[in-house]
């Protein structure tokens, strides 16, 4: 039997985790995974409706639950919610998951990403450039600890599906 490969994208909203976990997928013909889309399947509600409705309390034990429910025997690319390694040992479990890899971008190149691309962030919604630039400040001095126990690290703003391959190879 072939040993599965499960490669974990994490970092900040608007990092790049979806984006080039899904090409990731496809490259390496193995399921891509969205903590965050499979939490609104498996409740049928939004991110946002989630927050509004039950708190950001309940969604980290939701992102706990997905995370405790995945098949370590099967070959996966998994893009996590920005918040979710910080939480509850969250980072120690997706370690022991697979190949952790921190996308890793500055609070200006975020906040230039993010200002008309907070549809469904809860934690962002409203924000002018110069708050949310702020903002991005304080959340990652506290998230980069976590973050920075990756088993990759890469800076790298307009990172390539081919650049993360090479990373991933060299390794
Ligand atoms: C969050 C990031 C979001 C989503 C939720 C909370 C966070 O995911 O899980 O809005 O705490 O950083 P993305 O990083 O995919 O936007």
């Amino acid at each position: 039997m072939k040993t599965p490969k499960r490669y974990i994208l994490i970092g900040f909203m608007g990092a790049g985790k979806t984006f080039l976990g899904k090409q990731l997928s496809e490259k390496l013909n193995i399921p891509f995974i969205d903590s965050d889309e499979e939490i609104e399947k498996k409740h049928n509600s939004t991110i946002s409706e989630i927050f509004k409705n039950e708190g950001e309390e309940a969604f980290r034990l939701k992102e706990k639950k997905f995370i405790e429910a995945l098949n370590p025997s099967e070959s996966f690319v998994l893009a996590t919610g920005g918040g979710l390694p910080c939480y509850s040992r969250n980072m120690d479990l997706i370690n022991k998951l697979g190949k952790t890899i921190y996308l890793k971008a500055s609070p200006t190149c975020l906040a230039a990403r993010l200002l008309n691309n907070n549809t469904n962030r809860p934690l962002i919604e409203n924000n002018q450039l110069e708050q949310l630039k702020q903002f991005i400040k304080e959340k990652l001095a506290v998230r980069e600890q976590f973050y920075n126990d990756a088993s990759i690290i890469i800076e790298q703003e307009d990172l390539k599906l081919e650049d993360l391959l090479k990373v991933i190879e060299n390794d």
